[in-house]
């Protein structure tokens, strides 16, 4: 177990009668409010209007930045800071998925620095320190923005896509209320739902010694979670405990109790973004296709046992197997989940990607070195796990 601190000062407001605190919320930073929103669902589903009328009615002026793209553009967030410094904004509205909570910490980070770009923040690895307050109403259980200090944004341009993160991106309060969610396509939830088991998974001990049990079954307490009301929210997407569920699992996934002692490893993470930053995929999608191979590819003596530990305590595979057949079974169970449960492609040829930028990918992904974990992963077995994926 490793040293930690803990330090999330996010307050959450869940559940269905929680919004009439957004104004308070708003208010302590000042009254002039940039909106961040992406391509329209909001709109569809009347949270725009629900959102614009408690600022109105409240005395509250705000701006607007619309059109947030999933896996959010450096330029979107550039657009963002713009308003913020011609206008004097005092607080950012993210209303959205990840994307959104995403694109506005961007839009705050940039927002305080001379030039107003926040690429410079992203590809230089800045620790953000000093942003304006971004407070979050989540619309999908997938990324953990909502409670988390991390943004991720990407370049087109240069086929970049790189977290920033920083102490003063933790949005300052959170709005969940699950019905909010009850629009999204099944689709969305089935990928959303798998990016939260693979937060879990990239901490969980495969990655380091399993001595903090407590955290370790919290962390199989998550993904059970997942396992057991996602296909519930596909099937009955106005199913309210099934939203709830996976909405809290997702925050829970990312706001740091989770991993408090263990090893970060996030190898399917690091090579996910190189995937929706060269081919713009869904991430959770592109996570799905890549989890069973690298469980595969990282399967030994040494991790056999743990991951046969997941495979029993998640997905119910029988006890007393010699641990290499029960990670077997592990792995299969958790293929089963991505492509038969949660019916997503499980081929990266099916989303038309071939294996042209897989070298410089997997570069990309290892930053100069290796990705670390059970398994430390050299740009080569990155490559293989690309392949493997095809
Ligand atoms: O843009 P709109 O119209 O809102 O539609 C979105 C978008 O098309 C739609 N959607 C969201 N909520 C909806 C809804 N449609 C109907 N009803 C609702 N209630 O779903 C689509 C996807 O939205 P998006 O925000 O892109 O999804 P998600 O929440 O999965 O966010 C993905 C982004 O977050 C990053 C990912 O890499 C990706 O760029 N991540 C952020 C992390 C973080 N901040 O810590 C960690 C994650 O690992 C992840 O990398
Ligand atoms: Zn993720």
């Amino acid at each position: 177990m490793n040293d930690f601190i803990f330090h999330n000062p996010d307050k959450v407001y869940f559940g269905k009668n929680q919004m009439e605190h957004l104004p308070e919320e708003l208010l302590k930073f000042g009254n002039k409010v940039l909106l961040v929103y992406g391509g329209g669902s909001i709109k569809k589903n009347g949270l725009y209007d629900t959102v614009t009328g408690l600022m109105k009615e409240n005395g509250i002026d705000f701006f607007e930045l619309a059109g947030v793209e999933p896996n959010p553009r450096h330029s979107t967030a550039n657009k963002g800071a713009a308003i913020c410094k011609k206008e004097n904004i005092d607080v950012i509205l993210a209303v959205g998925g990840g994307s959104t909570i995403d694109c506005a910490k961007g839009v705050a980070a940039a927002a305080l620095t001379e030039d107003g770009d926040v690429w410079p923040l992203v590809s230089g690895g800045i620790w953000v320190m000093q942003a304006l307050p971004v407070i979050a109403v989540l619309t999908n259980a997938a990324t953990g923005s909502e409670m988390d200090a991390w943004a991720v944004i990407s370049n087109m341009d240069t086929n970049e896509k790189i977290g920033l993160g920083g102490e003063a991106l933790i949005p300052r309060a959170a709005f969940e209320n699950p019905e909010y969610s009850y629009s999204l396509p099944t689709y969305q939830t089935a990928c959303g739902a798998f990016d939260i088991f693979n937060h879990v998974l990239d901490n969980y001990y495969l990655a380091g010694n399993a001595t903090f049990d407590m955290v370790l079954e919290l962390q199989e307490a998550v993904m059970r979670t997942v396992v057991k009301w996602t296909p519930v929210a596909m099937k009955e997407p106005e199913n309210y405990e099934a939203r709830a569920n996976l909405m809290w699992a997702s925050s829970m996934a990312l706001n740091s109790i989770l991993d408090a002692g263990t090893v970060h490893g996030c190898a399917c993470h690091a090579m996910e973004h190189e995937l929706s930053a060269y081919y713009d995929i869904t991430h959770g999608h592109g996570l799905a296709i890549l989890t069973p191979r690298w469980l595969t590819y990282i399967l030994n003596e040494n991790t056999a046992s743990a991951i046969y530990r997941l495979g029993s305590k998640v997905f119910e595979v029988e006890e007393g197997l010699e641990a290499m057949t029960g990670a077997k079974k592990a792995i299969a169970a958790v293929s089963d989940f991505c492509f038969k449960t949660l019916g997503l492609k499980a081929d990266l040829s099916e989303l038309n990607i071939d294996d042209t930028h897989f070298k410089e990918m997997a570069e990309h992904a290892c930053m100069g070195g290796v990705i670390t974990g059970p398994v430390n992963l050299a740009p080569a077995d990155v490559e293989k796990i690309y392949q493997m994926c095809l």
